[in-house]
C-alpha cells in the first residue's frame, strides 16, 4: 500500500529566518492562507518566543487558518512553552515544537550542558507541553552531527514522555543522502517506541543536498518532511517544498508514496511569496524557476512539439504554470470575465482577493489596452495586503536627460492633506526617491532596488522591487506597472508605508 508523507511547512517560520526576509502579520496570514490552500499538512507559524509580532502572527494564523495544523516552536524551556501553547490555543488543530541541540559541538558551545542535562530538559519540556497539547514534536537540533548512541537515548525518552512526532534535523547541510538515509534507518530500528510517532526530516541546503537528504530520509522509513516554498531558510536555505513534492509526485509509483498537496497551487504561492519577500528565485531553478519549462535547443524544440514527454517529466500545468500569452484581457472586460478568465486558468481566488486583483488590473488598463496571462499572474501574485497607506502616490514630474540635472517633483497625500516636494538627483529615480524622502521628513536607507519586465515587448508591466532598512530590520516594497518611474515611486512609498506599520 502507497504511504501517505506529511508536508510541514516552515517558510514562516526557518524560511522567515531568510537573510533579508521580514514579514509582517498581514503578510504572514495571506501566506498561511496559500498554504492552507496548498492542503500542506502542517504550518509551523512562528516562533512565539522570538518576538511580539512572532507570537502575534503565531495567533493570528491560528485563529484563521482551519485546516492545517499549527505549529509554534519554542526552545525546551518552560516560559517558551508557555507562550508556544498561548499562541497556538485557539486553533482547530495544533502543535507545541520543542527542541534542543544534542551534538557535541552544540552542547558544548551553546548550551554548555552535559547529556544528561540536555536528557533531563528534554523530557521536562515534552512532558510540561502534553500538559497543554496532544500534538507534541521534539527536535533534536544538529541531529545529525550528535552521537547516534545518544540521540536514539534522547529519542526513546521522548517518545516516553508523550512526543508524538521525533524530528531528525540536519541543522547545518552536512549530510550525504546516502549517509542521511542510513543513520534515519538506524534510529528507526533501534529506537523503542518510535513505531507509535511520526518521524520527521528536516534538511538546510548548504551542500545543495536538501531535496535529495529529504527524499532518501523518507525512503529510509520517516513520515514527515519539513520544507519551505522556494527553499527559503537560514544560510542557504530548507529543503524545497515544490521540489520534494514534485519528486514524490513524478515519481509516485516507483516510490510508493503521495502527498496530499494540491500541486497545481505551487506556481502562484512560489510567484507570491518572492513577491511579498523580494527575494526572486534563480531561472534555473527546478519547478518554479521561469525557464524550469523553456527548451531552448532547436532539437529538444522539436521534440517538445512532437510529444511533450520527450523532454518534459513534470507539465507546466501540474504546478499550475498556464503558458498561454494569447489569452489577453483588455480595458473592456468586466468582473465577471476577470473571474472567470482566472477560473479558467486553474487561479480561485477569495471575494476579497478578487476585487483587490480586478481594481489592480482595471488600473493597468487605464494605460495599457491588452493585459497578458503572465501580467493577470503578476496582478494577482503581486504583494496585496490590506496595508495602511499613511502616504499615496497623487502625481509626479520627472525632467530629465543625461546633460541636464534630474529633477522629480511628487504630489503624496498624507491623512487627506496634499502635500508637494521636488529634488534633484543623479538620476529620474533618485530624484523621485530624495523628493519623497522631504516629503516624509526622513532620510531612508536604500538596501536594494530590481526592475524587471513581467513579458517580452516593449510595452510590457515592470515590476520594481525595493528594500530598505530600519532598525537592522528589512522592509520590502514592490509595485507594478506600465511606467517604470510610477512602479518606482510606488514601491518605494509600499516600503515606507510597511516600515511605518510595523511601528503602530
Ligand atoms: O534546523 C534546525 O535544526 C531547526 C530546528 C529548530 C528544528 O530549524
Ligand atoms: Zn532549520
Amino acid at each position: 500500500m502507497s504511504r501517505r508523507i506529511k508536508i510541514f511547512d516552515t517558510t514562516l517560520r526557518d524560511g522567515e529566518q531568510s537573510p533579508g526576509v521580514n514579514l509582517n502579520i498581514k503578510e504572514k496570514l495571506i501566506i498561511a492562507k496559500k498554504l492552507e490552500g496548498l492542503k500542506v499538512d502542517v504550518i509551523e507559524a512562528g516562533f512565539p518566543m522570538a518576538s511580539k509580532g512572532d507570537f502575534e502572527s503565531v495567533l493570528k494564523i491560528s485563529q484563521e487558518i482551519k485546516e492545517s495544523t499549527i505549529a509554534a516552536l519554542c526552545r525546551a524551556v518552560k516560559k517558551d512553552i508557555d507562550l508556544a501553547y498561548e499562541s497556538i490555543k485557539n486553533s482547530n488543530s495544533g502543535r507545541i515544537h520543542t527542541f534542543i541541540a544534542t551534538s557535541p559541538i552544540h552542547m558544548k558551545y551553546k548550551l554548555n550542558m552535559s547529556e544528561d542535562q540536555v536528557i533531563e530538559n528534554a523530557i521536562e519540556a515534552v512532558k510540561y507541553s502534553k500538559k497543554f497539547c496532544n500534538d507534541v514534536e521534539f527536535s533534536a537540533e544538529d541531529a545529525y552531527r550528535s552521537n547516534i548512541k545518544f540521540l536514539i537515548k534522547i529519542f526513546e525518552e521522548v517518545i516516553k514522555a508523550g512526543a508524538t512526532v521525533i524530528n531528525i534535523p540536519d541543522t547545518v547541510g552536512y549530510a550525504i543522502p546516502k549517509f542521511y538515509g542510513d543513520f534515519i534507518k538506524e534510529i528507526i530500528s533501534n529506537t523503542k517506541g518510535i513505531e507509535n510517532v511520526d518521524v520527521s526530516v528536516h534538511c538546510h541546503n548548504d551542500l545543495g543536498m536538501a531535496t535529495a537528504n529529504s527524499i532518501e530520509g523518507i525512503l529510509s522509513g520517516a513520515s514527515q518532511i519539513e520544507c519551505a516554498i522556494n527553499g527559503l531558510g537560514e544560510r542557504a536555505g530548507n529543503t524545497a517544498l515544490e521540489e520534494v513534492v514534485m519528486a514524490i509526485e513524478t515519481r509516485k509509483k516507483d516510490l510508493n508514496i503521495y502527498t496530499a498537496v494540491n500541486t497545481k497551487g505551487i506556481w502562484g504561492i512560489s510567484k507570491a511569496i518572492s513577491s511579498i519577500t523580494g527575494i526572486q528565485v534563480q531561472p534555473n531553478k527546478a519547478i518554479v524557476g521561469e525557464n524550469a519549462f523553456v527548451h531552448e535547443s532547436g532539437i529538444h524544440q522539436d521534440g517538445v512539439l512532437k510529444e511533450k514527454s520527450t523532454y518534459e517529466i513534470v507539465t507546466p500545468e501540474s504546478i499550475g504554470k498556464i503558458n498561454n500569452n494569447n489569452l489577453v484581457l483588455g480595458k473592456h472586460s468586466g468582473r465577471h470575465a476577470f473571474d472567470n478568465y482566472l477560473r479558467n486558468n486553474g487561479i480561485t481566488l477569495s471575494a476579497e482577493e478578487l476585487e483587490e486583483a480586478f481594481l489592480k488590473f482595471k488600473k493597468m488598463t487605464d494605460k495599457k489596452k491588452n493585459i497578458s496571462y503572465k501580467e493577470i499572474e503578476a496582478i494577482v501574485n503581486s504583494n496585496t495586503t490590506d496595508l495602511k497607506e499613511t502616504y499615496k502616490l497623487i502625481s509626479y514630474q520627472v525632467y530629465s536627460g543625461n546633460k541636464m540635472i534630474c529633477t522629480t517633483t511628487v504630489e503624496i497625500e498624507k491623512n487627506n492633506k496634499i502635500l508637494i516636494e521636488s529634488a534633484v538627483g543623479d538620476g529620474p529615480v533618485s530624484s523621485a526617491f530624495k523628493a519623497i524622502e522631504r516629503t516624509i521628513g526622513k532620510k531612508v536607507r536604500l538596501k536594494d532596488y530590481s526592475i524587471k519586465s513581467i513579458t517580452d515587448g516593449d510595452d510590457s508591466l515592470g515590476e520594481v522591487i525595493v528594500k530598505i532598512e530600519e532598525n537592522n530590520k528589512i522592509f520590502v516594497g514592490s509595485s507594478l506597472s506600465g511606467d517604470v518611474m510610477e512602479a518606482s515611486i510606488n514601491a518605494f512609498i509600499n516600503a515606507i508605508n510597511k516600515m511605518i506599520d510595523s511601528l503602530n
